[in-house]
This record gives structure tokens, C-alpha cells and sequence, in this order.
């Protein structure tokens, strides 16, 4: 959470969508960070959690709650950052495409996803959105924050490498949380590969080729 809330724009609104306990959002606006914020949860379980946790931390005259899909639940220019974290790539990325034209009034969208972070990458390319910051936070399992600009319109391209591995991410290869993070991913390929028999058929050996290809593409990276 922390990881995150240090890329939310200080000073300024920000919107957490799918806020669940509501934790980023009520850390942003009793630090000072943000002056106020919205929360937005789509079904009714979790928007009953967030409104009962920003009720419980004496938050409700600085943080709206609002039971919404989405981006939908927000108005233009209304918040500067987004936050999309804690959920599954395709989850973000459907919210995304649903209000596509919102995107605009935002200065930044922080997003944290689970997994599908090559589609992400590619879909932020397509829509010309500019990959400011990547981070790597390693808390039990390895997380990506990506940092979007949404005021660009111009596609621009990506390659298969760095939407794999991260545009921004590939230049701080020397930092060592972002080297451990190449190295885990490696580490999985390799136990992969060393549990696909020699002996196995084609489709397995197809998927073997394709793990050593995506070693070598880290091993390049790592160098
Ligand atoms: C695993 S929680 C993540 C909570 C928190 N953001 C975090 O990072 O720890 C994901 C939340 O997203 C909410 N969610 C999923 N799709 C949504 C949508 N389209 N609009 C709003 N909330 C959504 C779910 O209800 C769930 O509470």
C-alpha cells in the first residue's frame, strides 16, 4: 500500500477504485497527502466494508464512497489520480476501456495489477498513454506499479521484450529489488523447463522452446 500511495500526486484528489477496506485512501488523507478522495466499489459486500471503514476511521466528511462500475462512478476532472490496484490485469483493463474517454481528465493513473501486465503495457501503447514510472514491490510475492500519463493520445509502440518485461523497468536493471524480481522470474522459467520430460510430445516441447526463449530474452535483460 505504501509503494502505492507514494505515486498518488500530493495535494491534489485522488479516486482508489475498488477500495475494498478502503486502506490506501484513508492512509492518503489522514497523512495530508491527498485533501480528500472518493472510494468507488462495485458490489454491494465490499462497498458496505469501505463505507464502514471510512466511517470507522472518522474519514466520512473527507472521503466520498460510491457504489459504482468503475470509472463510471466518477465525474470528469474531479479527482488528478487514479488508482487501480489489487486486481487482475483484465479486470483493470475493462474498467479502462469502459470509460475510455474519462481517462483524459485524469494527470495520472497509478495501477497495480495481479497479473497481464504485457496486455496492460500494450493497451497504455494503443492509447498513446506514456509509461512514466514502473516499481517493483516485493511483499511475499513480487507486485508492478505502473504509472501512466492519460493525457497523451499518440499510439506509440512497444516492443514484445518490453511489454513482457517493462519499458521503464529494463533501464533500472541495476537496482537490486528490480534485478531479484528479473532473477525470480528466470528461476520459474528454468523450474518449468526442468519439469517438462525429454520424452514428452510436441505441444509440450513447443512450450519448452518458448520458455528458453524467454530466458534468453531475461538473460539479456539481466546483462
Ligand atoms: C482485491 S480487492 C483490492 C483492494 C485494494 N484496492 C487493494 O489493492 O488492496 C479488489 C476490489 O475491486 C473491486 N472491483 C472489481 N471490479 C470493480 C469495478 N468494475 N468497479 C469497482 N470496483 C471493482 C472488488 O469488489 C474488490 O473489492
Amino acid at each position: 500500500m505504501a509503494s502505492v500511495a507514494d505515486l498518488v500526486i500530493t495535494g491534489e484528489p485522488m479516486a482508489d477504485i475498488g477500495s475494498d477496506h478502503a486502506l490506501l485512501p484513508c492512509h492518503l488523507v489522514s497523512e495530508g497527502h491527498c485533501p480528500w478522495a472518493i472510494c468507488v466499489e462495485l458490489g454491494d459486500g465490499p462497498y458496505q466494508r469501505t463505507l464502514r471503514a471510512v466511517s470507522m476511521n472518522n474519514l466520512t466528511h473527507l472521503i466520498e464512497v460510491r457504489q459504482g462500475n468503475g470509472l463510471e462512478a466518477l465525474n470528469p476532472n474531479e479527482v488528478k489520480t487514479v488508482v487501480l490496484a489489487g486486481m487482475g490485469g483484465n479486470t483493470i483493463m475493462d474498467i479502462l476501456k469502459r470509460s475510455s474517454s474519462k481517462t483524459e481528465s485524469f494527470n495520472r493513473m497509478v495501477l497495480q495489477p495481479m497479473n497481464a501486465l504485457a496486455e496492460l503495457r500494450y493497451h497504455a501503447s494503443l492509447n498513446g498513454w506514456r509509461i512514466e514510472r514502473e516499481t517493483v514491490v516485493k511483499d511475499g510475492d513480487y507486485y508492478i506499479n505502473l504509472v501512466l500519463n492519460p493525457r497523451g493520445n499518440q499510439p506509440y509502440q512497444l516492443s514484445e521484450t518490453e511489454m513482457r518485461w517493462g519499458p521503464v523497468l529494463m533501464r533500472q536493471v541495476t537496482e537490486p529489488v528490480v534485478r531479484d524480481y528479473y532473477s525470480y522470474q528466470l528461476d520459474k522459467f528454468n523450474r518449468i523447463i526442468a519439469g517438462i520430460p525429454a520424452q514428452s510430445g510436441q505441444r509440450a516441447q513447443m512450450q519448452k522452446q518458448i520458455y528458453l526463449e524467454r530466458i534468453k530474452e531475461l538473460e539479456d535483460v539481466l546483462r
